[in-house]
């Protein structure tokens, strides 16, 4: 990471799919539960690598707008969790220039999470040295439904002509507004698939599946699938030589 060149290769933007944390407890004889706390401390080391890399945007999926059919006990489990990891971790944030963001529906959130997490945005609002995005009741889907009726509400009302939505107006009515498409997808747990995270904004991110689960995903994992993505040839569409300049 020392040379230029491998600094100019640091993605811009990771989106992580957290995931493994229930079969990483059960391989260890212990409740689900105990997986999403090891999940959190994960989570802890995750941001502290990705801040000191220099990755500008860093998106965490934390809870699908799926994941509420799980079972009472693990879901208010879960919400203990990030309540947990708010409160403990707003000084660091503050500390280390993080500035928090929710994507996904927050008013469907316990109340009290809610309040530390409006809280935590509030007085993180001015820090520019990361942002970190928690994907909390977020859905793809959920959120392209949610840009597409406000942008039907704005043609209708006449603010907005139907005739000049483009990639960019959509983008600029998802959760992720202002902020660059991920570089780069990471997936733990071992599962191949996407999850209804992030439909719209991934069109072009690097993909990067491990089998390692998430409460076992530390520094070294997380270079080396920056590793990987440093020696990917992005094309957009474009032939290999086009893009080498070859
Ligand atoms: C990911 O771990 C965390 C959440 C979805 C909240 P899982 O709980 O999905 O773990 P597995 O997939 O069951 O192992
Ligand atoms: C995706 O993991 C959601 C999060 C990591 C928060 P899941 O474990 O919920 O995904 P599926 O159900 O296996 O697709
Ligand atoms: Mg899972």
């Amino acid at each position: 990471m020392e040379t230029q060149e491998a600094e100019s290769t640091i993605p811009r933007h990771v989106a992580i799919i957290m995931d493994g944390n229930g079969r990483w407890a059960q391989e260890r004889h212990r409740p689900r539960l105990f997986g999403h706390k090891a999940g959190a401390d994960t989570v802890r080391e995750i941001v502290e690598v990705a801040r000191k890399l220099g990755i500008g945007y860093l998106t965490l999926y934390a809870f699908s707008t799926e994941n509420w059919k799980r079972p009472e006990g693990e879901v208010s489990g879960l919400m203990g969790i990030l309540k947990n990891y708010l409160q403990s971790e707003l000084r660091s944030m503050l500390k280390n220039d993080i500035r928090l963001n929710c994507i996904g529906q927050m008013q469907k959130l316990p109340a009290d999470v809610q309040e530390i997490l409006k809280k935590s945005i509030a007085e993180t609002r001015s820090c520019t040295g990361m942002t970190l995005n928690l994907a909390l009741n977020y859905g793809g889907r959920a959120e392209m439904v949610e840009a597409i009726t406000r942008i039907g509400h704005d043609c209708r009302n006449g603010t907005l002509d139907p005739g000049a939505i483009s990639e960019a107006v959509i983008s600029e009515h998802l959760f992720t507004a202002g902020q660059p498409d991920p570089d780069l997808l990471i997936r733990t747990g071992g599962e191949n698939r996407l999850s209804n995270f992030l439909l719209w904004q991934a069109s072009y991110a690097e993909l990067y599946f491990t089998e390692v689960k998430w409460p076992d995903f530390h520094q070294e994992a997380f270079l080396a699938a920056l590793n990987s993505y440093s020696q990917r040839q992005r094309r957009f569409g474009q032939t290999g030589a086009q893009v080498s300049g070859a």
